[in-house]
């Protein structure tokens, strides 16, 4: 078949699309770039928040019609398809082939039933996709999976109900897939996770998460980032891992969701801001040259004006570098969908501006701090006017230098000039004058 495949939500979900494609393309399919050229529609799709699911149920309305028109299959996979609410929709649009996060190897049984028995439904979660390991991707930064699914319960996320409990992956299975993509020449690897600090926990004969690093960063690949992260399960470990060793960045995303202990509570999130800021104050002890990024939710139910302020506080004692805001939006299915009435519109997005305002300050703040120093930054690729090319530093700042200094993609010292709370503007230094070591995998 001709397919297509369309992605929305998070990285472990391109993680996914990339295995999804993989898969078809072992079958003997075909991928479109084009959704008029396919025979099959794949939506990966995408549940944590109210918008990316309308999104879904918008396309599912006018693939509805298209098919009427001429012969089209449809699958809906990912995380809206686990729930109740992606069954329904299944039922609604006349889906064929209806497959979870924890069955995407399903999708070829899946195609061949279509022609036997009609519609597919596969909502396990298979223990294959532990050991599967993908072709590595022909790109500089590359996805790994280390563990699927979460156990904590906060009372916002239908994440627990969609990808089901944690599961981590062999080592084993995940060093075959380091090594792979090294040897295919990716130079950033990014160990993916609902939660990856808790990779192994309680599991005989697997390493601690802060020592997977170390066996990952031994690949020789030359930069190791990981997402994402939990405060109750970052442990100093991880810390003096990052410090001992050089090709983990310096660059740490640790949601904290709210500064207040009330709304924390209420989200059932089990640290609190005191134990928060006593991990960023180890961190900015043992690594202080550490990118720090964060998750923020405004307008959780019963939030105050007080509440707000705390988060608001929060933020200037941390000093984010960056941080994704989020307004509150209700999940049916979660306990706070269910049990708390949900804060009117204008309060919500008021407060959000606010936020944003903050943050802008503090990312120019902090990435000023830059100008006149060299950073090692991973140029990826021409910018959309085409003036700059783009990439990443260690510390995963978007750097930007004028085109016509980079001739191929690749690590290259940069020295900044401008700042912006955004990216960071600067030119390749000469060979003679770089002062920052470059490793490249071959
Ligand atoms: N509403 C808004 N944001 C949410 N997130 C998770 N669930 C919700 C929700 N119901 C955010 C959290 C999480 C990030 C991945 O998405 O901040 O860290
Ligand atoms: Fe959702 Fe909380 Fe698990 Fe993150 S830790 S996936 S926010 S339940």
């Amino acid at each position: 078949m001709r397919a297509h495949v369309i992605t929305y939500g998070c990285q472990m979900n391109e993680y996914d699309t990339h295995t999804i494609l993989s898969e078809l393309v072992a079958g003997g399919h075909e991928i479109v770039t084009s959704p008029h050229d396919a025979e099959l529609m794949v939506l990966n799709t995408c549940a944590v928040r109210g918008k990316p699911v309308e999104k879904v149920v918008t396309l599912l309305g006018e693939l509805r019609k298209e098919k009427q028109r001429r012969p089209l299959a449809v699958a809906l996979m990912g995380c809206l398809a686990q729930l109740e609410e992606g069954q329904a929709l299944a039922k609604k649009f006349a889906v064929d082939i209806l497959i979870g996060p924890g069955a995407i190897t399903d999708i070829l049984p899946a195609i061949e039933a279509l022609e036997t028995q009609g519609r597919y439904t596969s909502l396990a979660f298979k223990g294959d996709l532990l050991t599967h390991i993908p072709p590595a991707p022909a790109t500089l930064t590359g996805f790994l999976t280390i563990m699927r699914g979460c156990n904590h319960r906060c009372t916002y996320c239908i994440v627990p109900t969609s990808r089901g409990p944690e599961v981590s992956r062999p080592v084993e299975a995940i060093l075959n897939e380091a090594e792979a993509m090294r040897s295919a020449g990716v130079q950033e690897i990014y160990l993916l996770g609902q939660n990856v600090n808790s990779y192994g926990l309680g599991l005989p004969g697997y390493p601690s998460f802060a020592e997977l690093l170390k066996l990952v960063a031994a690949t020789g690949i030359p930069r190791v980032k990981f997402t994402t992260s939990h405060p109750m399960n970052f442990t100093s470990d991880i810390i003096d891992a990052i410090a001992e060793t050089p090709n983990v960045c310096d660059f740490i995303h640790l949601p904290v969701q709210s500064g207040s202990d009330r709304v924390l509570r209420r989200m059932a999130r089990e640290y609190r801001r005191e134990r928060y800021l006593a991990i960023i104050a180890e961190i900015k002890a043992k690594l202080p040259e550490a990118v720090l990024s964060t998750d923020i939710m405004v307008g959780f139910p019963g939030e105050t004006e007080e509440d707000f302020q705390a988060t608001l506080s929060l933020y200037d004692e941390v000093q984010f570098d960056s941080a994704y805001m989020f307004i509150y939006s209700a999940r049916p299915g979660t306990p706070s969908y269910q049990h708390f009435t949900d804060l009117p519109k204008a309060i919500k997005t008021e407060r959000l501006q606010r936020l944003i305002e903050r943050q802008k300050y503090w990312s120019q703040q902090r990435n000023q701090r830059w100008v006149g120093r060299e950073l090692r930054v991973l140029l990826k690729q021409p910018s959309d006017d085409g003036g700059y090319n783009v990439g990443h530093s260690d510390q995963n700042h978007t750097v930007l230098v004028p085109n016509e200094q980079v001739t191929g993609v690749g690590l290259y010292p940069v020295v900044i000039e401008q700042a912006t709370p955004h990216a960071l503007y600067g030119s390749v230094v000469s060979a003679e004058r770089q002062r920052l070591p470059l490793l490249m995998a071959s």
